[in-house]
């Protein structure tokens, strides 16, 4: 059952998972009241029907201070819900939006409360073809799988070009990468370290899958025989280096992960002898008009099939472990947060 817009609470508390930091310097987590008082002013306050788990989430639960740097917070970079009221008249009482990156949930309280205050310029009207359920689904994972799609598309890596390599397949970003070219025709393969999760990845539209150690490639070769048109890549250092330079004449290699690390070591003989693009995604603070025509896409003809079955779903009470399993790798596809169920 759906709590509606009608039933802010009187003293107006509300639920959140809040993470606390200790005085021996360790981080505690717990769902508890907070106050929409205490929530910072902005223009507009959104009752928070779904979030999502995003590896910056499980950064920021757990202390993170180049992702958060004041505690008591409360995390969550995703939120979508229904607008309860508004300074700015681009919104109205009752509207269906969502919010994802910018401050949400870094230094912002976030989705992880059933309520946020937000800059109305950082708000998303979700488009009509997508149920709150579903923007929630996708989220920034799949809105940064959508940013990467783009910037194949936009240097014309196109179907017919040949075969898309995707990292980190399992994790939100990649599952999602996959599902989304698999529905435009894409022949996707899929790198992976849980091979036991091959019928999963074949699931999600993976044509192929393969070990990610076929994506570690140690030699100093600064060339490697071509096998990708294109490359969607979540998670940097040798896996990064290694598609670069497994990417094909013309190719377009999309990154924006650091699960490896932050280094990269590469060479110029990829872009200066095969013509190979490196395109960077940077879903938090991607341009208005861009990250609107792309939700509309992932609303439309880029919506995955069965994209609402595509999540496991969680409470807020449920969240502890789901934070654990993406710290430690284990996560697999996406987790829907439920906050009023
Ligand atoms: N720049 C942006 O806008 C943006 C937006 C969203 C996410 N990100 C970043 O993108 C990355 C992925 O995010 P996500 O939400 O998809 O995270 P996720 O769900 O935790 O997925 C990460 C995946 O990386 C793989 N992985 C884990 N440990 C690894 C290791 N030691 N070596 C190689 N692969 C490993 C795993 O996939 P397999 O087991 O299948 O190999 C894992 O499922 C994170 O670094 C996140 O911060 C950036």
């Amino acid at each position: 059952m759906v709590k509606t817009i009608d039933e802010i609470p009187m003293n107006n508390s509300f639920k959140a998972l809040v993470v606390t930091e200790q005085e021996d310097g360790t981080f505690n987590r717990s769902v508890r009241d907070w106050s929409i008082d205490d929530l910072p002013d902005g223009d507009v306050l959104i009752e928070v029907h779904y979030s999502s788990l995003n590896y910056k989430d499980a950064l920021s639960a757990t202390g993170n201070k180049g992702v958060t740097r004041d505690f008591p917070h409360i995390p969550g970079i995703d939120a979508a819900g229904k607008v309860t009221n508004s300074d700015d008249d681009r919104f109205n009482k009752g509207d269906s939006v969502l919010v994802t990156g910018y401050d949400l949930g870094q230094n912002t309280f976030g989705g992880f409360g059933e309520y946020i205050r937000v800059p109305a310029d950082w708000i998303v009207p979700i488009p009509e073809k997508l149920s709150m359920r579903e923007s929630m689904i996708l989220g920034t994972a799949g809105f940064t799988a959508a940013i990467g799609v783009h910037h194949l598309r936009h240097n014309e890596i196109y179907p017919d070009s040949g075969n898309v390599l995707v990292t980190g397949a399992t994790g939100g970003v990649g599952s999602l990468a996959i599902a989304i070219l698999d529905k435009l025709g894409y022949e996707v393969t899929a790198a992976t370290g849980k091979m036991d999760q091959t019928d999963f990845l074949k699931q999600m539209g993976a044509a192929s899958v393969i070990h990610r150690d076929e994506v570690q490639d140690k030699s100093s070769k600064p060339l490697l025989s071509g096998r990708w048109a294109g490359v969607i890549d979540t998670v940097g250092g040798i896996m990064l280096d290694t598609a670069i330079r497994q990417t094909k004449h013309n190719g377009t290699v999309a990154c924006c992960g650091n699960v490896l690390g932050h280094e990269l070591n590469t060479n110029v003989y990829p872009f200066i002898l095969r013509g190979v693009t490196l395109a960077g995604m940077d879903s938090g603070n991607c341009l208005m008009d861009l990250r609107k025509e792309l939700w509309n896409k992932l609303s439309d003809d880029w919506k995955p099939d069965n994209l609402g079955q595509l999540a496991k779903t969680c409470s807020l009470q449920e969240l502890n472990n789901e934070i654990d399993q993406i710290l430690d790798g284990k996560q697999v596809g996406r987790v829907l947060v439920s906050l009023r169920d």
